[in-house]
């Protein structure tokens, strides 16, 4: 029996028709000898039901020994369900099929989970989600994760097109380029002692192909980083890598813009206001504190560096003295936070490097703080006046050199807004989409440990160019003409003008950041060459795809909108690698191990 319609698909219309529908049962409830069986696919679900009186005693019997997951193929009549049965959750809720034949094309075990209750399947513990993905991905929810991500896969690919991209597969065996994140390396039969590396991105593949003369290039691209796991990083990802020639920052602003535009248009039906606002990467930090700002609420970092200079309390004019600054911020609502909860935000505020995390609580008109007792008369007004300081408050001071302050209070920002959340005190539209170009980076950042300047993104960054003769006489001052798109503080994508000048390249490399010119040479020497041979002013971007989609999706990891994640260790539970191998495989590769094999 094939079937004549997928299961969310009949209506009134349909009735009298006899149809066939195949799919999964999806939850069956015996009532006065009659069995009811939602049947599901994965367009949706219908109720079918099986009587006695039109089936022989052999089928009934099999439908009555149907469990959850069961595979069958039903045949029957269309019919209007009775008077007052009608199921308006589902869209086949007016109908359901009076099944006269039922053939079982496979049984199923009993679950380790439902998978038709998206309460229940919310409990279930994610590791078991992930061994058993394949019924975690039968879950409406997933299933239409995967759907959208198709969706938007395809609208990206349209939307590339017409303005003129070309999909240009790159290679996944490169070879290892360790400026960045860690690797994962490959290692060579044929060459022994030799290894690939899988890219990180495929950067350099997409600035050859610039040189190539492809003008304009795009890729689904399969990227791979052994970095640390969160919820929003997996070890392979995927982007959506663009390069273009002959252009400027305005260019690609615009191109992303109607890129973002159309997704958000296919994949949720909203229209996204263009063009997107942009901010300095050093107002994204004075402001919020962090350069991927949620801009969606405010409790945004107020400077007191001026009204504190000259303050009694040593422990902000000590700071101020230093060269530093003094920030506070405003958590409305949140004065009723126990000595507990302040303590707990001071330990966190100290993890990112706060020497302390001085508060004043709001409490019955009166300002309840260790501190208030030393400030002055205008140090408190200015206090009252620029942080509007009203019943309920708690203000939250960093004193400290300029970046670290501000991206102390970013971090506390951030988590005062989820207790605030929690508490109800905060709500967030979950249709709300504040986008946000974060531009004029520092090319630059020093690293104190290894004493020496790194990329900020990465060593292909264009300099602006009026800061180019900068580049070695004062590093810190050079701006990168690089960019990030941001959206409801997530960093959703990143990129830059690129140099195209071979010497500039090779000044950046080696007199910026130190790298031996032979090792130059041996990693980078083929990009310097490539640009001796005509390469035209290119630049691009890449979003992260996951995020992306994430995003759209509602849910705030990642593991939600790829098929197959690995765990926040690494691992993917279903296949449960990474395994050992056979100590052949390992002699044909010429490795050794020096861990015992773990079997
Ligand atoms: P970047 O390293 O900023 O830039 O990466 C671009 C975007 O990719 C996403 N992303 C990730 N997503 C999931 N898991 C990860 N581990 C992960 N790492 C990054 C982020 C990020 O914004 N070649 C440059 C781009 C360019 O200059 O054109 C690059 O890779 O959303
Ligand atoms: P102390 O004088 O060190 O006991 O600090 C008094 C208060 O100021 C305590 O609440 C500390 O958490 C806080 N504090 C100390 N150093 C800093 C700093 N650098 N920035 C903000 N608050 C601080």
């Amino acid at each position: 029996m094939k079937r004549t319609h997928h299961c969310n698909e009949l209506r009134p219309a349909h009735v009298g028709q006899t149809v066939t529908l195949s799919g999964w049962v999806h939850s069956r409830r015996d009532l006065g000898g009659l069995i009811f069986i939602d049947i599901r696919d994965r367009e949706g679900r219908t109720q079918t039901v099986f009587d006695p009186s039109d089936l022989p005693a052999e089928l009934f019997n099999r439908a009555a020994a149907l469990r959850s997951e069961c595979v069958i193929t039903v045949t029957g009549p269309v019919r209007l369900r009775p008077a007052g049965t009608n199921n308006a959750k589902i869209s086949t809720g007016e109908v359901e099929v009076g099944v006269v034949s039922l053939e079982v094309l496979n049984m199923a075990e009993v679950l380790p989970f439902p998978v038709d209750d998206p309460e229940a399947a919310a409990k279930v513990n994610e590791e078991l989600r992930l061994q058993y993905r394949y019924l975690d991905l039968r879950r409406p929810e997933m299933a239409r994760n995967l759907r959208l991500r198709s969706k938007v896969a395809t609208a990206t690919r349209v939307f590339m097109d017409e303005q003129g991209f070309l999909e240009v597969e790159t290679p996944t065996l490169f070879k290892s380029t360790p400026e960045g994140a860690r690797e994962f390396l490959v290692p060579s039969r044929v060459h022994p002692g030799q290894f690939y590396a899988l890219p990180q991105s495929p950067q350099q593949f997409k600035q050859i192909l610039m040189v190539a003369g492809v003008e304009r290039y795009f890729q689904l691209a399969r990227c791979y980083r052994d970095e640390d796991l969160r919820a929003d990083r997996q070890p392979e990802f995927t982007q959506v890598d663009i390069e273009m020639s002959f252009i400027e920052r305005e260019d690609i602003y615009a191109l992303i813009e109607g890129l973002l535009r159309r997704v958000w248009r296919t994949a949720l039906n909203v229209d996204i206001p263009t063009p997107f606002l942009r901010m300095s990467f050093h107002e994204a930090l004075n402001r919020f504190g962090i350069d991927k700002p949620d801009t969606r609420f405010g409790m945004e970092l107020v400077d007191f560096s001026e009204e504190f200079r000259t303050s009694t309390f040593k422990v902000f004019s000590g700071a101020i003295a230093n060269g530093g600054v003094v920030k506070a911020i405003n958590a409305r609502g949140l004065a009723a936070a126990t000595q507990g909860q302040i303590e707990t935000m001071t330990e966190y505020a100290k993890s990112f490097g706060a020497k302390g995390l001085a508060f004043i609580k709001v409490e019955n008109g009166e300002w309840k703080s260790p501190i208030v007792k030393f400030f002055s008369e205008a140090e408190k007004n200015a206090l009252k006046e620029k942080l509007a300081i009203a019943e309920g408050d708690l203000i939250l001071f960093a004193a400290d050199q300029w970046l670290t302050a501000c991206e102390i209070l970013g971090k506390i920002r951030l988590y005062c807004a989820e207790v605030l959340k929690s508490q109800g005190k905060l709500t967030i539209p979950a249709d709300q989409f504040n986008f946000l170009w974060v531009v004029d980076f520092p090319l630059l950042s020093f690293d104190k440990e290894q004493n020496r300047w790194y990329s900020s993104h990465h060593p292909f960054t264009a300099p602006v160019a009026e800061d180019v003769p900068l580049l070695v006489s004062d590093p810190k001052k050079v701006r990168g003409q690089h960019y990030d798109i941001v959206v409801n503080g997530v960093e959703l994508g990143g990129g830059s003008i690129r140099i195209h000048q071979p010497d500039v390249q090779r000044t950046i490399f080696e007199q910026v950041l130190q790298i031996p010119p032979d090792m130059v040479k041996a990693r980078f020497g083929y990009m310097l060459e490539a640009f001796r041979y005509g390469a035209p002013p290119h630049g691009g971007i890449a979003l992260g795809f996951d995020r992306m989609i994430a995003i759209l999706c509602g849910t705030p990891s990642i593991r939600d909108v790829i098929a197959f994640p690995k765990t926040a260790k690494g691992t993917d539970l279903m296949t449960d690698s990474p395994a050992p191998v056979e100590p052949k495989q390992l002699r044909d590769l010429h490795l050794e191990l020096k861990v015992a094999r773990k079997e």
